[in-house]
């Protein structure tokens, strides 16, 4: 974390309310990170069984977290008395400092929403894009104010897991960069700034290179699916949660790293070709979780519970690293 980003004169102060627009998978876990973090937000969404279902999404979010002693339980009520679901989006930001938009992945909608909420608030509220791809540079291009934008990206489940990438864009001011660091820091989240915008930012462009390589592994026939991921699991996975990539290759030696490296490469893909394996899980319409079956099998009855069991092993490592911070 660089000294800026903590600086307490940049939070956003918790007497303003912030926004959140879109209330689907991120949308509703970000709403719940800012009231958690102390403030006050109103929220909307287009279709109606996400608006009406958002809170008490939230509540069983809130009850896990009770139940892993992440939260106490006392504090749900106050918690969920600073969300509240709006019917018109000048209800939802006007008077606000802070906009999320969690809406489809798509830069029509992210410009045109971002061109209607525009004329509705202060020329110096934030506008956030949640976007996974869209450079903020894109989305905010027709803003008359386009320095007050930025992509703060979370990562699902938004309000588990720590980290939020920040990245502004050509226009972006740095105190727009500086007050959105600052905020997610003040409410929790560990927010990285982003130097430079490249498509996927940075965690999924190394996701995505990891990725194009386990896909290879698992085309090839080199090990099982199920082998694939107990070896990460045990190896890198547990590695890269206590340090990060280039921590661990200070432990490992330049010099070895290097040399593994220029043995493994030239192996290795470099293409942008998605593995036929993928391609036909794909066409067989193999889509994981939300289609019953993936590499592993998801009955209809047992998702919910399998949901439940990602997010409690994500929130013991979780509650691991507040207590290491805690002794820090
Ligand atoms: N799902 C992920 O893992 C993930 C991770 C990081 C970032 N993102 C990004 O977050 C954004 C939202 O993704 P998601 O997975 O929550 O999608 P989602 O489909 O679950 O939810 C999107 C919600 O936005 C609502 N919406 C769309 N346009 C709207 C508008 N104009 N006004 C109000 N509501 C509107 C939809 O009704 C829907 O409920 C996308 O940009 C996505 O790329 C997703």
């Amino acid at each position: 974390m660089n000294a800026t980003d903590n600086n307490p004169a940049n939070v956003l102060s918790r007497d303003v309310p912030v926004a959140v627009i879109g209330l689907g998978t991120m949308g509703h876990g970000i709403a719940q990170a800012f009231a958690m973090g102390g403030y006050t937000v109103r929220a909307i969404d287009e279709t109606e069984s996400a608006a009406g279902s958002a809170l008490a999404r939230i509540t069983g979010n809130l009850e896990q977290l009770a139940t892993v002693g992440l939260l106490v339980a006392e504090q749900i009520p106050d918690i969920l008395g600073r969300i509240t679901v709006c019917d018109t989006l000048e209800d939802t930001v006007t008077g606000t400092g802070l906009v999320t938009e969690a809406a489809w992945e798509n830069l029509d909608v992210k410009k045109q929403l971002l061109g209607l909420i525009e004329p509705l608030v202060d020329e110096h509220t934030i506008l956030a894009s949640n976007s996974s791809s869209f450079p903020i540079s894109e989305s905010a291009r027709d803003l008359a104010h386009p320095e007050r934008a930025v992509v703060t990206h979370w990562f699902n489940p938004p309000h588990v897991i720590p980290v939020v990438e920040v990245v502004g864009g050509e226009r972006t001011s740095d105190q727009t960069v500086d007050t959105a660091l600052a905020t997610l820091e003040s409410i929790g989240k560990t927010a990285i700034r982003i130097d430079k915008e490249l498509t996927g930012f940075l965690v999924n462009r190394v996701q995505v290179a990891m990725f194009r390589e386990v896909f290879d592994l698992l085309d090839r026939g080199v090990a099982t699916a199920s082998e694939i991921d107990r070896a990460i699991r045990g190896s890198m996975g547990l590695r890269l949660a206590a340090l990060g990539p280039l921590a661990i290759i200070d432990y490992a030696g330049w010099d070895i790293s290097s040399a593994t490296f220029a043995n493994l490469a030239p192996d290795m893909r470099g293409d942008a070709e998605v593995p036929g394996t993928i391609k036909q899980m794909v066409e067989s319409g193999h889509l994981g979780a939300k289609s019953g079956q993936g590499v592993y099998s998801y009955p209809a009855e047992t998702i919910d519970e399998k949901i439940r069991q990602r997010d409690a092993d994500y929130l013991s490592l979780v509650k691991l690293l507040h207590s290491e911070e805690d002794s820090a």
